[in-house]
């Protein structure tokens, strides 16, 4: 098979990418990413050269994405802006990705005749106070970010119902693992911690996030990709609800480092206070997490200790202007 990987350069994309590779060794897989300040040619290092070819590309480019999807079996869409911080700061290119490139990948797998599989997330369900959100939840997305993703999704059900695309979603919880960006709260925790730098805890630190190990994802996509029906959305959720000040507290006695590290600041606008996954669909199609928190955040604190050449070029330029934008004021 040959896939088409779309934001295959980030976090999850990446990992994808490296677990399709070694699992199928007949498998090629293409790449179009547009490395924005979250894709890393660096995350697709070592893997085998002769079945990945990459390509430097934006999703909203119709001419290449049409060339490339048809020339695919498959396209599993990674593309996206995903943090929420920025889409409050500046969530143009929020609206432009998430929406109008999902919109351009479908048009793409509907002329061409192939699987789409939209990668998705928990937070187009919005919040919920008690109980787990299911695959029928209505939508009620509360940032920028949540409400591009979620209009894609949308767009998904437009092309399925209207032109028949083969097209399905899944929608994850919160991701952890090797080679995630710095912004996000668990790398930014290590990091921090590392470094004996002040962490920014928002609020009260009382939010709930449901934990997923990256690779326990991953296997869950192949399965939908293999196996999932078509018009149908999987959730995918982490088997750890944890308030954020416990994942920091962890995050901290494993480098050796002590609560004083915490200082809270200002909360994110609209921050969504919890959310929680069911799923019993994808679970039906043979998934299961493999990875609980506490095995998975030492495998991530561990990753991020032995690899100061992935992190140490990331920590400095867009990254150090974005940081104190958003948190030098906040952090006095
Ligand atoms: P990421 O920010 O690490 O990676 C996104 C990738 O998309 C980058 O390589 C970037 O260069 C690329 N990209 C951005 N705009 C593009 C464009 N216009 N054209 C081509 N490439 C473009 O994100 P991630 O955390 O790996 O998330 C991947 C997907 O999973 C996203 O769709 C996100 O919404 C979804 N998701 C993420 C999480 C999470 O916890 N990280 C949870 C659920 C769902
Ligand atoms: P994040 O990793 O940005 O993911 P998301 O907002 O998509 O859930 O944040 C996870 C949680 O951590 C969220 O409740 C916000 C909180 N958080 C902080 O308290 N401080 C931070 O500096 C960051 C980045 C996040």
């Amino acid at each position: 098979m040959k896939l088409l990987v779309t934001g295959g350069a980030g976090f999850i994309g990446s990992s994808y990418v490296r677990n399709r590779l070694e699992s199928r060794p007949t498998d090629r897989v293409v790449v179009l990413d547009k490395l924005t300040y979250a894709g890393n040619p660096a995350n697709l290092e070592g893997l085998p050269e002769d079945r990945l070819e990459f390509v430097e590309g934006d999703i909203c480019d119709r001419e290449a994405v049409a060339g490339l999807v048809a020339d695919c079996d498959a396209v599993v869409n990674f593309a996206a802006e995903s943090h929420v911080d920025r889409s409050i700061a500046e969530p143009d290119a929020f609206i432009q990705t998430d929406v109008f490139g999902t919109f351009v990948l479908l048009e793409a797998a509907r002329d061409a005749g192939v699987r789409h599989l939209q990668i998705s997330t928990d937070e187009v369900y919005g919040s919920i106070a008690e109980g787990s959100f299911t695959e029928s939840s209505p939508l009620d997305p509360s940032s920028p970010y949540s409400a591009s993703k979620a209009g894609g999704d949308l767009l998904v059900s437009a092309f399925r119902h209207t032109w028949g695309v083969d097209s399905l979603i899944v929608r994850a919880s919160n991701n952890y693992g090797p080679r995630q960006h710095p912004e996000k709260l668990i790398p930014l925790v290590i990091l921090n911690a590392l470094h004996e730098d002040a962490i920014p805890l928002y609020g009260d630190g009382r939010q709930v996030r449901n934990w997923l190990f990256v690779e326990d994802f991953c296997r869950a996509i192949d399965l939908v990709l293999e196996d999932g029906e078509a018009g149908k959305v999987y959730n995918v959720g982490g088997p750890d609800e944890l308030p954020n000040i416990d994942v920091v507290s962890r995050i901290l006695e494993l480098t050796g480092r002590d609560d004083s590290l915490i200082r809270r600041v200002e909360d994110r606008l609209g921050h969504d206070p919890r959310y929680s996954l069911a799923s019993e669909r994808v679970e039906a199609l043979g998934w299961k997490a493999q990875v609980g928190f506490a095995e998975g955040i030492e495998r991530t604190v561990e990753w991020y200790r032995q690899n100061p050449g992935w992190w140490g070029p990331l920590r400095s330029g867009e990254y150090r202007e974005y940081y104190e934008r958003q948190y030098g004021r906040k952090l006095g």
